[in-house]
Order: C-alpha cells, then structure tokens, then sequence
C-alpha cells in the first residue's frame, strides 16, 4: 500500500505463518461486508496470511456456507484455510484475532443498550469460549450492542485472558465525527486528524474536536477548534455523530453494516500494526481508574496511541469543563448497564 507504483500482487509476501481469525455473525450484513477486508489483507497486512473462522448461528448455516463459497470464489492469496461453523470450540480454537459482531442488531425506536438482555448471553458465551479456547493472546474487537457492556462481559468470563486485550468498538463513532468535520470545513476527511469519541457507544458518547487539527487548502496544519464555533460542535455536530447509527437504521432499515466493517478494520489493524505518529484513535478499552476520573472496571472509549501490537491511553489531554461534565454522564451509563448486566460485580 506504501508503493502505489507496485501492484498489489507484488506486495504480497508470505513469509509469515497465518494466523487464526475469528469473526462471528460472519453469514450476517456486517460479516459480508468484514470478510473481503480481512482477507484482502486490509486489517493484517499483505504479508500475514490468514485462516477464517466464520461463525454463526446453526439457523444461517446455508448461508455461511454461501458465503465460504464466495471466500473460495475469491482465491485470495491471502486466505490459507477456512472453519465455518455454528461449534464454539472450533470456532474460537488458537485464534489470536477475535471480530465479535454477531447478535440481535437494534430496530428503529431503541437504544443500543436495549439490546443487553438478548446479547448478554451471547457474550457470556463468547467469554467462556475465548477463555477455554483462544490464543492467551488473543485480540478482541466487540462491535455487536451495547458493545462497550458486552465487552465488560465478555471479559469478565474470560479470567485468564488479560484485561488490555478486550476492546469494543468507537471507531464507527470516530471516523463518523472525522467525517462530520472534513464536510463542516469543506476538505476530505484524510486531511483531518485526531477528532475524538469518548465513553460509551451510545447517545450518551462525546464526540469532541479539541484536539483535531486538519490541513487547510495551503497545507497548513490548522486546530479545528479555531475553525468551527461551540454553537456547532455542541449544537450540530455532537446529536449528528451520537445520533448517526440510528439515522442509518431508519434510511436503510437495517443498522449499518459496510461502515461497520470499515471501522472494525481501521480498529484491528491500528491495534496489529501501530497508529501514525501523532495520531490518536479512539478505542474502548477497560478503564484501569488511571485516565481523566474514568473510574475502573468499565469498558470507555479514549484517545489511544498503538505500537507493537499493544495499546496505550494518551493520558495527558487537557479536558475543558464542559467536555468534563460529559465524560461523567457516559461514565454514568456504563456503570448502570454494568449492574444490569453484571448484578454484584465485584470486579475483574
Ligand atoms: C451503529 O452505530 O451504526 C451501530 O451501533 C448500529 C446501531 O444500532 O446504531
């Protein structure tokens, strides 16, 4: 990809021994649109081969195996091997990348959080079976609802798998609001960097441009916050990017599925492969009590910087008081969705 001269068949190199990768609800919308990314060497890389693990519930079991199909129908040179299955042990068995998209997706009229009691099970589930199968390296990415909560869950039924490899999904979230900036200022979004999401991948998230700073027609690296007004980012651009999946939901009637996958594969390979120097991703990860008040034991979205397949909250942001006040609230409501879904916790 550096060396746009070069084909890209030339740039695939196969030194490296595949690896296993699981995605779940892989016969679903995000699951069709995820599987070409992940075997195109989008989220690993060209040089890392891959074995499929696509699972999905006995019900789609026909259409997985359509789906295999078009997997074999794409020789991709990247792909070695692929499991399809509705079984958890093989499924989850040595993989070192876990995509976990599959559950009930939510229908115009709910919050995302309505969905905890359908998909709790499921990642209860998912928690044992990472713990009984899985690579103790393994890298997890939630993105079915409520993601951050689900993610809690799973972690909290996987013991032996450290804390710091569960993650749910606020990149759909991030790339949204880089997107929502890139169109307030009239550049494409490339030329924007470093715009924010904090907390929960719900209404209650905090889109937020402090820190994001875009190249002007000039090429300038200019601050957004010096370019859009408080009325907007409060008023215009926060409710559009909190408020975005559920626009989607109504224009498709069905919840977004191809930027869903887009954003599962910038999360992945970001977290594989590193971030750009002096670029934040947002990540929710679970809060150790460490950053910005965030209390611990939740899974909240920060500002992460990734390097050597691990990554790091950037901890040292300045946070206005009115951005302070938002934090709280999101913080707030993944402490309620923790008792709900995890009544007694007492901690990871
Ligand atoms: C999204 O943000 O598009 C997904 O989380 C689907 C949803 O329910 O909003």
């Amino acid at each position: 990809m550096h060396h746009m001269a070069q084909s890209q068949q030339q740039n695939y190199k196969m030194s490296k021994s595949p690896i296993r990768v699981l995605i779940s609800g892989a016969a679903g919308q995000i699951g069709y649109a995820l599987i070409p990314l992940v075997a195109g060497g989008q989220v690993f890389g060209l040089d890392q081969p891959v074995i499929l693990h696509l699972l999905d519930i006995e019900p789609m079991k026909q259409v997985l195996q359509g789906v295999v199909m078009e997997v074999d129908d794409g020789a991709y040179p990247l792909v070695h091997g692929v499991v399809a299955t509705s079984d958890y042990q093989q499924a989850f068995n040595n993989v070192q990348a876990a995509f976990l998209v599959g559950g009930f997706p939510r229908k115009a009229g709910m919050e995302r959080k309505d969905l905890l009691e359908k998909n709790r099970p499921i990642f209860v589930d998912a928690g044992q079976a990472l713990e009984k199968y899985a690579d103790r390296n393994v890298k997890v990415l939630v993105v079915a609802n409520p993601a951050n909560t689900n993610c809690l869950v799973a972690a909290a039924h996987a013991p032996s798998i450290p804390k710091k490899n569960f993650s749910a999904m606020t990149r759909l979230d991030s790339n949204r609001a880089q997107s929502q900036v890139a169109q307030k200022l009239g550049v494409a979004p490339v030329k924007v960097k470093n715009v924010l999401v904090w907390g929960n991948h719900s209404v209650t998230q905090v889109p937020d441009v402090s820190y994001a700073t875009f190249e002007s027609a000039d090429s300038k690296q200019l601050p957004v916050a010096g370019s859009v007004d408080e009325a907007w980012v409060f008023g215009t651009f926060q409710p559009t990017v909190q408020k975005r999946g559920a626009a989607v939901i109504s224009a498709r009637g069905l919840s977004s599925a191809m930027s869903a996958a887009n954003a599962a594969k910038d999360h992945m390979r970001d977290w594989f492969l590193g971030t750009p120097a002096g670029e934040y991703v947002s990540m929710s990860v679970v809060s150790d009590g460490s950053a910005y008040g965030v209390g611990k034991d939740i899974v909240y979205s920060f500002p992460c910087v990734c390097k050597g397949g691990e990554y790091e909250i950037v901890k040292d942001l300045a946070v206005s008081d009115k951005i302070k006040e938002l934090l709280k609230k999101t913080e707030q409501e993944l402490v309620e969705e923790r008792s709900e879904a995890l009544p007694g916790f007492s901690g990871l």
